[in-house]
């Protein structure tokens, strides 16, 4: 049904348009507005208040600036990090880029800590080895002090202003224009006017970020819903990998906001309820820096054996007192600051009540290294014509099952380049818009409609939304069993049915909050489907996907990705090999993974 007749949608013509204005959309925007191409991004927020911002201790560059470093290294790290699930092409393609992006990054204007000698500072991070696991701690994760994402994504936003690129602030996209099986742009909701918009364009790049939301206790912001994620799906196609939901070891206890990994990195370490150094037990060699996966596994085990701190004994401690004052203040002054906001602790005396934290989807749209997004139908890969996917949205897959700490903001820049890269090709072939069909804007229209008419009814979104995430947090954490996950795909399926029962209050067209929370619960409800089946249907233990009753990696049956789809009430699964083969060395081939 159509309310709408189409003088009431505005029409929009752009080469490229971006759906997503965090670092990896803004990269890839600065490097195509730079080109001459007519670009735009369309943000549900205001571009600074993008989630990049949030990143704090910094990014991954063998610079060697403090220590000698080689990105053969910081490949090597990455794949075992991966627990061998990443794909070796793409790594490889993005260690051997990530100095010469620092470096420009630097050109561009990101106010890095300095070391000394005026170059650039780097500090220690999880998983960071030299020498190919053996040969001790690296210093790889370059810095502007606590505060490395807002570094980045403001300095992005202002190159890009100087570009000339359009912004489409507070904008939510509501659906692809998917015809013939291609991308030939996107349906969009004018938050702050309640008006629609077409987006017409030549290639669609989805630049969205992550779905932390899908869970209760998270690092992320309340934006992180995974709309390029749920988007696909919509539209038929699959997302890869959602089982691999990275939490990350120290976010702040029973409320969320992350400790950053620069906080270990500089020197603090994590204590149980006896005062012990217990990393020492799981991880001899790295410690408090083994990667995340394993110490988050680690404090999951301390605090399930009786050794957690507090009434409840359900969180550890963070202690950096030792690191002095000044130095805290000069180098985590936002950890400070959080800490003594979120905890009421005063971190250069006290440690930080922390535990893990839902952080970072490995998962996502699914790309090769070019960032075009792929779907697989047997041995074949096949492209989605004029569709690309970078950041946090996309599964490109550098991060396989655990994401190293620092690799984020590294493959936001990195990939945002070589997805501009890319697009100017894909350009030069299509030069022309495509006629679409005269009423392509309805689906869009519909999926607003029908809140904005929906009747009282059984449940509001704030109640659906909140069960969804005691769902996923409960069934679905650092550690699962099949009874627990198969509870979990049940109560969740069961939830995802009463949306059509769900109804919003506020019926107004202008800056309605209440309808855009309603858009997002819809597209988390999506992705938690999707993770919960794909958590379920790993038997084995790899990465952040760790079982209590399949505890070992199963190279032989399960060194293959994911690929969930959405359709109605069913959730399919299926699966794709790993690229094992990088672009000009030889393969890392798997081994057990000791840190
Ligand atoms: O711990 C942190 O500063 C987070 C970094 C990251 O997720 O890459």
């Amino acid at each position: 049904m159509a309310y709408l007749s189409t003088d009431k949608v505005e029409h929009h013509h752009h080469d490229v348009v971006i759906i997503g204005a965090g670092g990896a959309g803004m990269r890839c925007a600065l490097q195509l507005a730079e080109a001459g191409y007519r670009v735009a991004v369309v943000s549900k927020v205001l571009p600074t208040r993008s989630h990049t911002v949030a990143a704090q201790g910094g990014m991954n560059a063998a610079l060697g600036n403090i220590v000698s470093d080689h990105w053969h290294w910081h490949m090597y790290d990455t794949v075992k990090g991966s627990d061998y699930l990443g794909d070796q092409d793409a790594i490889e393609y993005m260690c051997r880029a990530a100095p010469q992006l620092v470096k420009e990054l630097e050109h561009q204007g990101v106010p890095f800590s300095r070391n000394d000698d005026g170059k650039i500072y780097q500090r220690a991070f999880g998983g960071q080895s030299r020498e190919f696991g053996e040969g001790g701690q690296a210093k790889r994760t370059c810095a502007a002090a606590d505060r490395t994402g807002h570094a980045i994504l403001h300095t992005m936003y202002q190159q890009n202003i100087r570009v000339g690129t359009h912004f489409y602030e507070e904008f939510f996209a509501l659906n692809l224009i998917m015809e013939d099986g291609a991308c030939h742009g996107v349906m969009a909701w004018d938050i702050s006017k309640g008006e629609y918009h077409l987006f017409q364009a030549k290639a669609v790049i989805l630049a969205t970020g992550g779905a932390g939301r899908i869970f209760k206790t998270t690092t992320n912001a309340h934006i992180c819903t995974g709309d390029g994620g749920a988007l696909c799906l919509d539209a038929g196609l699959p997302i890869e990998d959602m089982e691999f939901f990275q939490f990350h070891p120290t976010g702040i206890a029973h409320v969320g906001p992350l400790i950053s990994e620069a906080v270990r990195g500089e020197g603090g370490y994590l204590l149980n309820s006896e005062g012990e150094r217990f990393m020492e037990r799981y991880a001899p060699t790295a410690k408090d820096l083994a990667s995340r996966d394993v110490v988050s596994r680690a404090i999951a085990l301390e605090i399930r054996e009786g050794r957690g701190c507090g009434p409840n004994k359900d969180f550890v401690l963070l202690k950096l007192d030792h690191l002095g004052e000044e130095s805290i203040l000069k180098k985590l002054p936002n950890i400070h600051e959080l800490a003594l906001r979120f905890a009421g602790v005063d971190c250069t005396k006290e440690p930080i009540p922390v535990q893990p934290t839902a952080h970072y989807t490995m998962g996502g749209i699914p790309t090769n290294r070019h960032t075009e997004v792929v779907t697989q139908n047997g041995d074949e890969e096949n492209k989605v014509a004029g569709l690309f996917a970078i950041g946090e949205a996309a599964c490109t897959s550098v991060h396989g099952a655990n994401r190293l700490g620092g690799n984020s903001l590294l493959e936001i820049v990195v990939f945002g380049r070589a997805c501009g890269l890319r697009v100017m090709k894909w350009l030069k072939e299509h030069r022309y818009h495509k006629t679409i069909s005269p009423d392509a804007w309805q689906t869009g229209v519909e999926r607003v409609e029908r809140w904005l008419n929906s009747d009282k009814a059984e449940s509001n979104i704030a109640e659906i939304r909140a069960e969804m995430q005691d769902m996923m947090q409960t069934h679905f954490s650092v550690y699962r069993t099949e009874e627990v996950m198969q509870e979990g795909v049940a109560s969740i399926e069961a939830l995802s049915k009463r949306m059509v029962d769900t109804h919003i209050q506020d019926k107004n067209r202008v800056f309605n909050t209440e309808l855009v929370e309603a858009l997002e619960l819809e597209n988390l409800m999506s992705l938690a489907r999707a993770t919960a089946a794909s958590a379920a249907a790993r038997k084995e233990s790899r990465g952040a996907h760790a079982r209590d009753d399949y505890p070992d990696r199963d190279d032989k049956i399960w060194m293959k990705h994911s690929l969930a789809t959405v359709q109605g009430d069913t959730v399919e699964v299926n699966y794709k090999p790993v690229r094992t083969v990088p672009m000009t060395v030889e393969s890392f081939p798997p081994k057990k993974r000791v840190y």
